[in-house]
């Protein structure tokens, strides 16, 4: 299977990149500290899909997820919505800082893709 390789160096705090991995866009995020506590002030009873900030990264500096929306499968725009995360223009899904979904159709929160750091988190390989 080929892996993707990102040079996390290359992205400010603050910046989302997105990367093609198998026909398929991953979307990374250099989450600020601010953005960081928000996603894990949120309470699980608010989420459709329950998940704790921490269960959806290694570290939560960088947030790695599936770009494409769980309801039918578009890509959402970045820094876009009302949860301060994505948007899907398709049918008007939110999701917040930590890619879950927050309000319209979408069921489940972004996928998470099996990832790794290399080189003390300068790569990122998926
Ligand atoms: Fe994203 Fe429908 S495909 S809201």
């Amino acid at each position: 299977i080929a892996k993707v390789e990102v040079s996390l160096a290359a992205i400010p705090e603050g910046k989302n990149v997105v990367v093609k991995w198998q026909g398929k866009p991953v979307f990374i995020r250099h989450r600020t500290a601010a953005e960081i506590q928000e996603a894990n002030a949120v309470p699980l009873d608010v989420l459709k899909d329950p998940q704790t900030d921490a269960e959806r990264v290694k570290d939560p500096q960088w947030l790695v997820m599936l770009g494409i929306c769980t309801h039918l499968g578009c890509v959402p725009i970045g820094e876009a919505g009302d949860f301060g995360g994505w948007f899907c223009p398709c049918h008007g899904s939110h999701y917040d800082i930590s890619g879950r979904v927050r309000k319209g159709p979408a069921p489940l929160n972004l996928e998470i893709p099996k990832y790794e750091f290399e080189d003390g988190e300068k790569k990122l390989i998926v």
